[in-house]
């Protein structure tokens, strides 16, 4: 897909990854809806916020309404700290599903109809390389990232018909608060060169849509895509 004169709408776009799309975006000559739970905390210049909780059906639905030019839905929105699954609070397990799968499913049900309508479009969903492994700590959430696998997979297929591109970023560890706080939490220090500078993930991510890439993967992303076809194993942070 060509993002320049592309009309993009980016999920949890106040901080992290999600910021550094939509910057990216307007770079690249895309009209930019930078969407967040607390849009007074989106201070993009050029950039348009809009008000979005992926797990609130009456959000999800109002977005749609007043975003109806989109050709490009990013899923970047998550909640990523489940913790473990045998030991952790139910409520966080459930929350990080809701979000990384009902929630993403909730946006591209209510925009697929729009990229129907503006000519296919695309769809790109952060996933992590946890889906492909697991996390001591953060079962949890890896399993999410499991189901969303599943989920854009499924998603591709059924749209495919639309002429949609569905796409899945699968990063490795990337540098934001959430992922140094999660470190600090466990008292893990990560090597030299391990973790992925945000903003360069994401230049990854628009090149590979813009070749029409359906999985991106950056380096540890490819070694658990790799490692697949061996016995499971817990990913060594
Ligand atoms: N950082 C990494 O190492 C890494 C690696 C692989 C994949 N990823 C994936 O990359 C994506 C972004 O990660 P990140 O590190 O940038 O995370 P982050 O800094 O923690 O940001 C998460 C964003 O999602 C938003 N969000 C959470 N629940 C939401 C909901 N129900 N509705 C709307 N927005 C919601 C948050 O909004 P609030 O500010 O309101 O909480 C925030 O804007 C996630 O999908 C994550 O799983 C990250």
């Amino acid at each position: 897909m060509n993002l320049h004169g592309a009309t993009a709408l980016v999920t949890g776009s106040n901080r992290g990854i999600g910021h550094h799309f939509v910057v990216e975006l307007l770079a690249r000559g895309a009209k930019v809806y930078a969407s967040a739970r607390r849009p007074e905390l989106v201070n993009i210049p050029g950039a348009e916020p809009i008000g979005l909780d992926i797990t609130d059906q009456a959000s999800v639905d109002a977005a749609a309404v007043l975003a109806g030019d989109v050709d490009l839905l990013i899923n970047n929105a998550a909640d990523t700290a489940g913790g473990n699954l045998v030991t952790g609070d139910m409520a966080g397990i459930r929350s990080t599903m809701d979000s990384n799968y009902y929630g993403t499913l909730a946006m591209i049900r209510a925009f697929a109809p729009i990229l129907a309508r503006n000519g296919g479009g695309a769809i790109l969903n952060v996933l992590s390389a946890a889906a492909w492994t697991t996390v001591d700590g953060n079962t949890a959430y890896a399993a999410a990232k499991s189901a969303e696998w599943g989920l854009t997979n499924g998603v591709r297929l059924e749209l495919a018909a639309q002429g949609t591109q569905v796409a899945a970023l699968v990063p490795g560890l990337v540098g934001t608060q959430t992922l140094y706080d999660f470190a600090e939490r466990h008292g893990i220090e990560f090597p030299d060169g391990a973790v992925m500078d945000p903003a360069e993930l994401v230049g990854l991510a628009l090149d590979g849509l813009e070749a029409g890439e359906i999985e991106i993967l950056d380096p540890m992303g490819a070694q658990a895509k790799a490692r697949l076809s061996e016995p499971p194993q817990a990913w060594a942070l």
